[in-house]
């Protein structure tokens, strides 16, 4: 049997009645831009991640364009980050004309080390923007720690961890600014690209609203030049449904990796995922397991029909368009290890346990 990696059409069958009335709705009343859902969707995020705002944003990468911005970076601006992430996080760096500094990541989360992190700051440097991946929130105490004896923001890439916490705080709240991404394989998914913003400091949500209408406050009038990014009406409609189940949905995620886990835990060539002490949700929007022989393993898992997939084989310093960074192949050994190793299986709520089971025999049969 094959089992795909994500069957996004399972979730749509679930909710189609009220999936299909919230999108009527907004095409009766045709506010697309900015319109009543996306005030509300806010208000709802707010209130799931304990933050006084939030901002919808065209995309998860625009919410770090965008908070990154409200930051302060510019040209000529360093902004320490992780080597090992979706391009995204560095990209929005590049692109507002500063310097992403990278950083090995920790061997058993693959977040930021922050260890590491206080002999990458300059005087250049700005924000600290650490990553949660696959759903577990960097050690979010350390970086603050840091930032604050430095005098640096940080800004959040929780695009993969909505709801998760970290020691009963929610990701996206601790820093300056937390950054969700609403693609459609994340654990809170639209249907195409949507992202937000959240932050308890009232004055960088309003440059953030302000950011996302072109720079314009009031209408026409322009102080600063902004970006035409904003949340679509119709996605937001989507995500109003979506959103009362997102804690039930995570909760699925957590019962399949445990299962895996258990599964897993006597092939002693295969490192499972590691949730640190401080991890009081994890929202496994990925289970990523690391095996030496992972790319013979992967050919054998989709021979098999079992969908997999490698998030990520390239740290960002090994990228073609940061070869103007001079770094070395074998700089970052942690994160090229992972690169090299990690590879993510399906997870999402709707995997049935037939399913779970196929893929775990598979593993078993071609691992061991
Ligand atoms: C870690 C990380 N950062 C940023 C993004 C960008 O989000 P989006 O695809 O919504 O622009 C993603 C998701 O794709 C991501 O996984």
């Amino acid at each position: 049997m094959a089992v795909p990696l994500l069957d996004l059409s399972r979730q749509y069958a679930q909710l189609k009645p009220e999936l299909d009335a919230a999108v009527i709705n907004v095409l009766t009343h045709g506010k697309f831009i900015l319109g009543p859902e996306v005030k509300k969707l806010e208000e709802e995020v707010a209130t799931l991640c304990t933050v006084k705002h939030a901002i919808g944003v065209a995309s998860g990468t625009d919410a770090l364009l965008l908070a990154l911005r409200a930051a302060g970076v510019g040209p000529g601006d360093e902004v320490i980050t992780t080597d090992f992430s979706f391009f995204a996080t560095a990209g929005v760096v590049h692109r507002l004309g500063a310097k992403p500094v990278f950083v090995d990541i920790e061997p058993d989360t693959y977040n930021i080390d922050p260890n590491l992190i206080a002999a990458a700051i300059t005087a250049k440097t700005k924000v600290i923007m650490p990553v949660h991946l696959f759903g577990q929130v960097a050690d979010m105490d350390s970086i603050m720690d840091i930032a604050k004896k430095h005098g640096l923001k940080v800004v959040e890439d929780a695009a993969q961890t909505i709801g998760s916490e970290y020691k009963g705080r929610k990701a996206g709240s601790i820093g300056d600014f937390g950054c969700f991404s609403f693609f459609p394989s994340k654990n809170l998914g639209a249907g195409g690209d949507g992202g937000m913003i959240v932050t308890n400091d009232d004055a960088n949500h309003d440059l953030c609203r302000i950011l996302r209408v072109h720079g314009s406050k009031p209408k026409y009038y322009h102080k600063i030049v902004g970006y035409n990014s904003r949340l679509a009406t119709i996605q937001a409609a989507i995500l109003l449904v979506k959103l009362p189940h997102l804690q039930k949905w995570s909760r699925k995620r957590i019962e399949h990796a445990i299962k895996y886990d258990s599964a897993f835990a006597d092939l002693t060539n295969l490192k499972r995922p590691v949730v640190k002490d401080y991890t009081t949700f994890h929202i496994y929007n990925q289970y990523t397991i690391a095996i030496p022989d992972r790319d013979e393993v992967q050919v054998k898992l989709q021979e098999a029909g079992i969908g997999c997939v490698i998030y990520y084989p390239v740290p960002f310093h090994k990228q073609e368009c940061f070869a103007y960074l001079g770094h070395k192949v074998d700089d970052f050994p942690v994160a090229n290890q992972a690169g090299s190793q990690v590879l993510s299986l399906p997870i999402y709520p709707e995997l049935t346990e037939r399913e779970q089971e196929e893929v775990i025999e598979a593993i078993k049969k071609i691992v061991s």
